[in-house]
């Protein structure tokens, strides 16, 4: 008797593991979905905080200047959009860092600017941002 406990009590702990597998199955389309819902979540991001501003479309200024390839630009650039004198002269190349603390806090950045009526967002947010301009500006 004894020695056939082993087989029902193996089998009975399989079943649970495939009940467990099951269930990690049944998880995983939700962590999968993490790669597009994070493209999705780094547009929202965008569309929530700089939209109403700025387009990522090469020429197209809206209130704020467009965004395309905003990455490796120099700030205050565009020969067709009249940025403020602060703006003009900030005298730096956008990289990650720079547009990330400028979306946070845009004065510590550019002293002076012009990009009025904005509350700054978070570190996280901004990063979103990032990334979507990265992709969407065809950097
Ligand atoms: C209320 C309108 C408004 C919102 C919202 C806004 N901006 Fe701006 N943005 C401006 C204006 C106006 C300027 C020009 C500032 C200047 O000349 O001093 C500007 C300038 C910029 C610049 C400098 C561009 C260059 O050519 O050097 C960057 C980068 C920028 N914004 C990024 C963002 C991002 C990213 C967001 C969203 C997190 C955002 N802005 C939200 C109005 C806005």
């Amino acid at each position: 008797m004894q020695s056939r406990l082993p087989t029902p009590r193996s089998s009975w702990l399989c079943t649970i593991a495939a009940a467990g597998a099951v269930t990690l199955l049944l998880s995983t389309p939700s962590s999968l979905a993490q790669q597009p819902a994070g493209d999705e979540a780094a547009h929202q991001a965008f569309n929530n905080s700089c939209r109403t501003c700025h387009s990522v479309k090469e020429g197209d200024n809206r209130l704020g200047p467009n965004l395309n390839k905003i990455l490796g630009r120099k700030a205050g650039s565009l020969p067709d959009y009249n940025y403020s004198s602060a703006m003009k002269d900030a005298g730096f190349v956008w990289d990650q860092d720079k547009l990330t603390r400028f979306m946070v806090k845009p004065d510590e950045v550019v002293s002076g600017n012009k990009m009025q009526p904005y509350g700054g967002i978070s570190a996280e947010e901004a990063a979103k941002v990032v990334a979507y301009l990265q992709r969407a500006g065809g950097q």
